[in-house]
């Protein structure tokens, strides 16, 4: 496997810190995502005018785009306080009950990786989410009875990577639902000239469109490319970020002109090597990698399916003839089973 993954979440805790410097703290800083952060700045001023809490809201999307960042820019927005929690963290009901029965009116319970709630506490959520009330039970055995609480006003704000996942009980609760997509280049540069601001980087030229443009249309990884080729600049440069600089810098970094990086690169090659361009099932394909099916789902595919390299069919995944092209490998036209995958009128997302 290569070395490091730019958009690898392992990273994350390393960087968070990082990371959270350059999170916008308010909807004048988050850039982009306009539909979304128009219709919350009314859902907003809805809800101060009547005093009540935010209704539930639930954000869905790839990773790196802004889902955290949104909804701690929510409750900012708000006035309220937020508690963070995370799907796998809510392991029983019990621990459920502990965090709803300690909130405040209004407040907002962000719960990230929402998918990743174990069944048994996705239940108690519904008379949660829609009446306001805990129902918890009380004892074991014959004399086990439930209790009603009555719980304060307030909002759940929900991020997932894997809408799918969840049940349509559970979608439903939702007062509103967003899907954020990837940026424009245009808007990456946009995030990368307020983050370089931020990080006093001294940028010359074109030197961040061309970070912008192998970003892969996303904050987080630009966020990312930025601080190393800083460090290039420091290193090998006078300091100062110029196309050049950016140029030289993402091709050590091994992140080729469209933003693809090793892994990527791995992932097509297995594809169009090891399987002749599929189709080949997930299972399978993630193996030969020696990755986890989740991973290269939810992390690696998304960008390669967004910009047309893959497709996900009813028989598995396939290379399209854009993926061969940019590897450099022969497409052979005339493979009717991948041409019939890859026609799309006969593909069928799964
Ligand atoms: N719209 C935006 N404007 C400016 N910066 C952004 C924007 N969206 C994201 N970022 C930057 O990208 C980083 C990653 O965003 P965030 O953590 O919100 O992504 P996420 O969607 O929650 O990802 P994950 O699914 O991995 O949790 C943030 O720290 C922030 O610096
Ligand atoms: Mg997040």
């Amino acid at each position: 496997m290569s070395s490091e993954r730019l958009v690898n979440p392992d990273l994350e805790s390393q960087e968070q810190s990082i990371e959270g410097g350059l999170r916008p703290k308010s909807f004048k800083d988050y850039v982009g995502q306009e539909r979304i952060v128009n219709n919350l700045r009314i859902a907003i001023t809805a809800a101060k005018k009547r005093e009540e809490p935010l209704d539930h809201v639930l954000f869905n999307g790839p990773p790196g785009l802004g889902k955290t960042t949104l909804s701690l820019i929510l409750a900012a927005e708000m006035g309220v306080n937020v508690k963070v929690t995370a799907g796998p963290l809510i392991g029983r009901a019990g621990d459920l009950a502990a965090i709803l029965s300690n909130l405040q009116p209004h407040d907002v319970l962000f719960v990230d990786e929402f998918h990743r709630l174990p069944k048994a506490v996705e239940e108690i959520l519904y008379p949660v989410m829609e009446d306001n009330v805990l129902d918890i039970m009380i004892g074991k055995g014959p004399g086990a009875h439930s209790v009603r609480l009555k719980l304060p006003p307030f909002t759940l704000v929900a991020a997932t990577t894997r809408f799918a996942l969840l049940s349509s009980p559970l979608r439903d609760r939702f007062g509103s639902t967003y899907r954020l997509d990837y940026y424009s280049n245009e808007e990456i540069s946009n995030i990368l000239s307020r983050s370089s601001k931020v990080l006093a980087i001294k940028v010359e030229g074109t030197g961040i469109d061309e970070v912008a443009r192998r970003s892969r249309n996303t904050p987080r990884i630009a966020n990312r490319l930025l601080r190393r080729v800083r460090d290039y600049a420091e290193v090998i440069g006078d300091g100062i970020l110029t196309e050049k600089v950016a140029q030289e810098a993402l091709k050590e970094l091994g992140v080729d002109q469209l933003g693809l990086d090793d892994t990527d690169h791995m992932v097509l090659k297995t594809l169009v090597e090891t399987f002749y361009g599929g189709p080949v099932g997930l299972e399978t394909l993630a193996s030969a990698m020696s990755e986890e099916p989740d991973t290269v789902m939810e992390v690696y595919e998304p960008y390669l399916l967004q910009i047309g390299f893959l497709q996900r069919t009813a028989r598995g995944r396939v290379a399209t003839k854009r993926a061969f092209e940019h590897l450099g490998i022969p497409w052979d036209a005339d493979d009717s089973t991948r041409r019939s995958q890859t026609d799309g009128s006969q593909s069928r997302l799964i």
